[in-house]
């Protein structure tokens, strides 16, 4: 492939980034979704009807995330060193809720499902820092209401975050690099499409195996984040006129 001609990139990232920082996958063997009903935890239905099984779900996976042995690994190193190289023309997009993308250095980031690390008071819409449990007699912290905290992060059913933001690069890149995603969860499994439907546009999955999508990627390497992230980014440094 030849990445000369590069001149904007957008890299989409999801769980198997971290999954070598020690953090779980969604799917398959172990993952979060194993075992549990998706919609009676990560829904407004089940917020609503259940709020401390919600509370307690991410609570739980807050303490792991803040675990002295979860840091960022290579690949997150890798892409934080791409932005600083390569300046304007970079949007690193996450599915991901942790904060190992920030920790890592870098700054150009959407969260599009949220943070975990956040809470929004539904009754004023502040947001704001919360790293330690939230119940459902938490208090916000703006508007002093008792009982309307929840995490800030997007459940199924709810609009991802940042979208026009994150189409506005995708129409204007001519790199989109994903990693470490499925390809199930709409929006982000059909950015590949949108960036292909331009002539010339190239599109690399860099992933454990070929996810879901990956016939409609320009290239694919495979193998661990930590393993094909730095080797890929290095290539594309490496040909840039
Ligand atoms: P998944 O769990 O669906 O997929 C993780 C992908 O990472 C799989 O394709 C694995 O093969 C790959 N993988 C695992 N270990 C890896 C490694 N060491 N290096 C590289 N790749 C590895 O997670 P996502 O695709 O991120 O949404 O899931 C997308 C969304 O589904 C999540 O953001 C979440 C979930 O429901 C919401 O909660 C809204």
């Amino acid at each position: 492939m030849d990445f000369s001609d590069i001149k904007s990139i957008v890299v989409l990232t999801g769980a198997g980034i971290s999954k070598e920082s020690g953090l779980d996958t969604f799917r398959g063997e172990g993952g979060l979704w194993q075992g549990v009903r998706v919609e009676e935890v990560a829904s407004p239905q089940a917020f609503n009807s259940n709020p401390e099984l919600v509370h307690s779900f991410y609570n739980i996976r807050k303490e792991k995330l803040l675990n002295d042995a979860v840091k960022p690994n290579a690949a997150h190193q890798a892409l934080r060193r791409l932005e600083q190289e390569w300046g304007d023309g970079f949007l690193l997009v996450t599915q991901n809720v942790d904060d190992l993308h920030e920790r890592a250095g870098s700054e150009k980031l959407v969260h599009m499902h949220g943070e975990i690390l956040k809470g929004r008071c539904t009754a004023c819409q502040a947001v704001m820092s919360w790293t330690g449990d939230m119940n459902a007699q938490s208090q916000c912290p703006n508007c002093n209401a008792v009982g309307t905290m929840r995490v800030n992060v997007v459940w199924f059913g709810e609009m991802p975050m940042g979208m026009d933001k994150i189409y506005t690069a995708l129409e204007n890149c001519d790199l989109f690099i994903s990693v470490g995603t499925s390809g199930n969860v709409y929006p982000a499994a059909g950015f590949v499409q949108v960036v292909s439907a331009r002539n010339g546009a190239q599109s690399v999955e860099l992933n454990l195996e070929p996810s879901l999508n990956a016939a409609q990627f320009t290239g694919g390497y495979y193998g661990p984040a930590t393993e094909v992230v730095p080797e890929f980014i290095d290539k594309v440094l490496a040909q840039r006129r």
